[in-house]
């Protein structure tokens, strides 16, 4: 399932991404990352240029409909990872591992860990959480697993948390962050995600860390970005958050291309002549037409 690559060839990998951070600051530049949930957006992403590829469990919320991120399956989670995995060959695919897939038993975590990558083609997966995930991450990448970290606002600690609420903003929350983004990196992680904090913060945990942090709503001095891609093309039924920037809208020019298509077969306009079949033209007389003929021209 997953693609062979050449080092040469520009594919982007874990020691390629941890490459980067080693960079003097002002020579590193900026990691781009979005989400994927199919094989369309993947190809177009990567074409684009974009280097990491997270099949977010956000698509619970922007795909599959539901209010937040904590119904999503693994299932679900490895049928969209393929998909991705098909249409990608220069960005890293990173899986997000669902709501309930890695907080129970450690060897139940790992093997589903295991199946993104032997299944569906991901080449690490994200878990959200910080000093409290040591143990996991540690045993995840004693199994050759790469690990991305995820901490700040964890959508998947929403009632916890009470909701999606700017987290880290106390001096006593700061520290603890800091210590979850420190613990993250000790286990084992190649880098980690920062959801949901001060700019301030982010920076400070920017400089402390040797792996590279990727931010959202964080601010711009994490080492890369990432944004749900359905909020980038405006592909989303809800508010757009404050830390998120429309490039276009999508769902406007959805809506106006369906209604022009339904207004046109109303009408009587679509399909033309152009569009249509015809029978071949009769070698003699009309009464020779074959009606047997494939319709494949
Ligand atoms: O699920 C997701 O899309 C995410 C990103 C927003 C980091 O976790």
């Amino acid at each position: 399932m997953s693609v062979p690559f050449k080092s040469s060839d520009g594919k982007i990998t874990v020691p390629s991404l941890l490459h980067r951070k080693s960079l003097r600051v002002e020579d590193a530049t900026k990691i781009t990352c979005l989400t994927a949930y199919d094989y369309p957006t993947a190809r177009l992403l990567d074409e684009a240029g974009v280097e990491v590829l997270l099949v977010g469990d956000s698509l619970g919320m922007v795909v599959l409909g539901h209010e937040t991120t904590l119904p999503v399956t693994v299932e679900e989670m490895l049928h969209h990872t393929r998909a991705v995995r098909q249409g990608t060959r220069r960005a890293l695919v990173v899986a997000d591992m669902p709501f309930g897939s890695y907080h129970a038993d450690i060897a139940e975590s790992v093997r589903n860990a295991v199946r993104f990558v032997k299944e569906a083609g991901a080449e690490a997966v994200k878990v959200e959480g910080g000093e409290r995930r040591l143990e996991l991450i540690a045993r995840l990448t004693d199994s050759e697993i790469p690990v991305m970290g995820h901490v700040g606002l964890t959508p998947q600690s929403l009632h916890a948390l009470g909701g999606f609420k700017v987290q880290g903003k106390t001096p006593e929350a700061a520290e603890q962050l800091v210590r979850d983004a420190r613990a993250v990196e000790a286990a084992g992680a190649f880098a980690i995600v920062l959801e949901g904090i001060p700019r301030e913060l982010a920076a400070l945990i920017t400089r402390e860390l040797r792996i590279p942090t990727i931010g959202i709503g964080a601010g711009p001095e994490c080492d890369g970005q990432i944004l749900v891609l359905h909020d980038l093309i405006g592909l989303s039924f809800n508010p757009l958050p404050k830390f998120a920037r429309q490039y276009t809208n999508l769902t406007e020019i959805i809506s106006s291309a369906v209604r022009e298509y339904c207004l046109d077969v109303r009408r009587g306009s679509f399909p033309s002549d152009a569009e249509s079949y015809h029978m071949p033209e009769p070698r003699g007389s009309r009464k020779e037409i074959n009606i047997d003929v494939e319709l494949t021209d």
